[in-house]
């Protein structure tokens, strides 16, 4: 029996010998939360050290929680996994309870991702608490 060696299971070797947990890869190619909210409530965009950009579109419900989360990005893997953990963390949320969020905590979602990478979860993290402020300071709370 030929077994076939998808492009993905290629990709997950590839993302698991560099590594980077299951968690962490499963978030990469997924990319759920990729894309843009055409009505969203606020948009807001970080560049990284590295020079990578990512834009995050924010939806937030009648009661201020956070709605929905997209981001667009410019960047590595360990950038989009950690975006992507990132929004499982915050949706439904408070404002506060979003801003409270920390690197910490999407790395524990993520289960690793190499060293090197952990400025790519600043990245996400900080792009979502400049959005959330950013909305912060619209609505004046
Ligand atoms: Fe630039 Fe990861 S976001 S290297």
């Amino acid at each position: 029996m030929v077994t076939e060696i998808t492009s993905s299971d290629a990709e997950r070797k590839m993302l698991s010998d560099a590594g980077y947990a299951n968690p962490a890869i499963n978030y990469y190619l997924e990319k759920k939360y990729m894309g843009h909210i055409e009505n969203a409530d606020q948009v807001s965009e970080k560049i990284g050290s590295c020079g990578d950009t990512m834009k995050v579109y924010l939806k937030f419900d009648e009661h201020d929680l956070i709605d929905d989360v997209r981001y667009e990005i410019t960047g590595c893997a360990g950038a989009i996994s950690a975006a992507m953990a990132a929004v499982d963390l915050v949706k439904g949320k408070t404002i506060d309870e979003a801003l409270a969020i920390n690197d910490g905590d999407v790395f524990k979602v993520l289960g690793n991702i190499p060293e090197k990478k952990h400025h790519c979860i600043q990245l996400a993290v900080k792009t979502m608490h400049k959005g959330i402020q950013e909305y912060k300071t619209i609505k004046a709370f």
